[in-house]
């Protein structure tokens, strides 16, 4: 696994900052899905990947007690540092040794996580966890969309043809870039939702510090540490330029969507 690229402080740090927030919207999409077998109140979920926090504070309304657990330390202790709910708690533990009992969960939601585990050692932990009729979800987004063409062209230049483009760990090569239609899934009767998009209004530099995030991005940094940056101001000038705006460009705002690809699915009931 390649857990170095989230193991640092700084990342963390900007995780928390510039990753765009999941929706309501779409935690009721997949809570929808989960009730749909289970009418009395749902008790427990488990976050997995769960970052600074984003993904699992969305479920929080919607079960008694929310886990969420990361491998990596930063992750969790920025999580835990910033968490205000009362019925969710987060934990240093790795996607294939759920620290949960057996059928004690009603859902297992990984947000923009999954391609990193090892699947057969995880798909074999969310049948354990599961109680029978309940649910995994996992989901993610590859390619943003800008509400100029222009735009979208450069960052997508940025992030698969140029200097970067060997820097996608095999794992995105191989689940991501598929937008998941090659990764295993533990049950039949998946089912596939394009419907929602992470929607974000960002300056340039809150962009630029968005991408700062991304694994690929980490990687070119670790192979190429005289670049201190200039890949990023880069970028930053020709988004810029794009845009052919006179305004500075921190007062700038730009409209950026993140399409998302969500796959459910339901451990079968007995
Ligand atoms: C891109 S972040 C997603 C964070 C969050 N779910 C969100 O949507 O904002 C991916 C996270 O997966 C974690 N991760 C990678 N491999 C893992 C594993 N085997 N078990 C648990 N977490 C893992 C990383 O440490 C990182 O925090």
């Amino acid at each position: 696994m390649s857990n170095h690229l989230f193991s640092e402080a700084d990342h963390a740090e900007l995780y928390q900052k510039y990753r765009p927030k999941w929706s309501s919207e779409f935690a009721e999409k997949v809570v929808t899905f989960v009730k749909e077998k289970k009418s009395s109140p749902l008790l427990h979920a488990v976050d997995i990947g769960c970052g600074s926090g984003q993904s699992s504070e969305i479920l929080a309304p919607h079960f008694q007690h929310v886990l969420g657990i990361d491998v990596s330390e930063p992750q969790i202790a920025m999580a835990s540092a910033n968490n205000k709910l009362n019925n969710v708690e987060y934990r240093v533990a790795p996607a294939e040794s759920i620290p949960v009992p057996d059928e004690s969960v009603d859902l297992v939601m990984c947000l923009e996580a999954a391609h990193w585990f090892d699947m057969e050692k995880f798909n074999a932990e969310v049948d354990r966890v599961l109680v029978p009729g309940g649910c995994l979800a996992v989901a993610g987004t590859i390619e943003e969309k800008f509400s100029q063409d222009e735009l979208t062209n450069i960052s997508h230049e940025f992030l698969r043809q140029g200097p970067m483009k060997d820097c996608w760990h095999e794992n995105l090569v191989r689940y991501l870039f598929t937008e998941y239609r090659t990764l295993p899934m533990p049950y039949d009767g998946v089912i596939r939702d394009e419907s929602m998009s992470i929607e974000t209004d960002l300056t340039i530099p809150q962009y630029v510090n968005l991408a700062s995030t991304i694994s690929p991005y980490r990687e070119f940094c670790r192979r190429n540490p005289e670049d201190k940056g200039a890949l990023l101001q880069n970028l930053q000038k020709s988004l810029y330029e794009a845009t052919a705006s006179t305004k500075p460009v921190e007062e700038l705002i730009v409209h950026v969507m993140f399409p998302i690809f969500l796959l459910m699915v339901r451990k079968p009931q007995v």
